[in-house]
This record gives C-alpha cells, structure tokens and sequence, in this order.
C-alpha cells in the first residue's frame, strides 16, 4: 500500500513543468496543446528540453523499481504500483487533478517490468511519429500494439500492460477527437 502512495506521490510530479521553468520558458500547460508532456515541450521548445521531460517523467518508475526488483512482489501487485505512477501522472494531487497523458511514465514502467515491450514500443512510437509527424498517432497505435507483443514476450504481464494502455488510450480522448477531424498538430 506505501508503495502505490509513493507510486501516485512520484507520478504527480510533472516533469514538463519543472523543466519549463528552470529553463525560464513558459508553462507548457497554457501553450501548444497545453498537454505538460515531452510531445507539447518538444513543438514548443525542442528536442533538448523535451528529452530532459522524457527522462525525468519515465524516472517516476522508482517505485515500481522498488517494488518489482528490490521487494520482488507479485506481478499485479508491481502493476498496481505502475498504474498509480501513472495515475498520479494524469490526476496529480500537486496540479488540481489535472495532469498528462502518461507516456513517458508508462514507458519508465514498463521499461522496469516488461524491458523488451518498453523498447519494441519506444522503437515503434519513434518511427510512426517521424512517418506520421503526430504524437498522438503514434502513442495510440503503440499503447495497442504493447499488450499484443507483451502476449508474445512476457505473457505473465499482459494483464498489467494491458491496464497501463488503457489508462493511457483514455487520457488521448481529445487527441482521438481532434485526428478524427484532421485537426491534430503535426510535431
Ligand atoms: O506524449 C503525449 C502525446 O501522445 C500527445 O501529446 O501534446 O500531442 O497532445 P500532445
């Protein structure tokens, strides 16, 4: 129970925002797609600043670290620490409940429990965003490719991966809305 505290307490933290500021350009969460993720950092102030947010958004992982590595719990038990990360990520307590899309987390997540899922998905999130030039697109296609392969790799985890797409396919609703109208920004 400490661990999933300490799993939505890290998520919360919102990487994109702490970046912003020490690098004193504005608040990701008011421009672009107003998403505080390392999509919307990397449109508004490029690959620099967006990697940092990737890096420190998938490091929220620890406590899934802890949990699957240090005190070997059982599987659902190291899903349910990775699903609060990813909570915390989406509704996090420090930002009124209002927070990302959990893809850097979930990759930091699954990069601990599932390592080969986390870089097929990075692999094929990296190609569809440089064939397709939409984050969005290419988080969504990889959230539903990830259980798919997991089934194939790691299936003891495919309900815990599964779980960690749905949460992210649910937080890309105005995405999904926006592609269906061919209004989604290009990267
Ligand atoms: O990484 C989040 C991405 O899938 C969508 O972000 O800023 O394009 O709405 P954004």
């Amino acid at each position: 129970m400490m661990l999933i505290v300490l799993g939505y307490l890290s998520g919360s933290w919102l990487a994109a925002l702490s970046v912003c500021r020490l690098a004193g350009v504005a608040d990701p969460r008011y421009h672009g797609s107003c998403n505080p993720g390392f999509s919307n950092v990397l449109r508004l102030y490029g690959p620099r600043l967006a990697a940092a947010t990737l890096l420190l958004d998938a490091l929220k992982a620890v406590p899934v670290v802890l949990a699957a590595k240090l005190l070997a719990l059982p599987i659902w038990l190291q899903g349910a620490v990775g699903l609060a990360v990813l909570l915390g990520h989406s509704y996090p307590l420090w930002h009124g409940f209002r927070g990302g899309k959990a893809v850097a987390s979930a990759f930091g997540v699954l990069l601990v429990l599932v390592p080969s899922v986390a870089l097929l998905s990075a692999v094929c999130w990296a190609l569809l965003a440089w064939r397709l030039r939409t984050a969005a697109a290419a988080s969504l296609v990889s959230a539903l490719i990830a259980p798919l392969v997991c089934f194939w790799l790691a299936p003891a985890y495919v309900g815990v991966v599964g779980g960690l797409s749905v949460l992210v396919l649910a937080r890309h609703w105005l995405n999904i809305r926006r592609l269906r109208r061919g209004e989604e920004p290009n990267l």
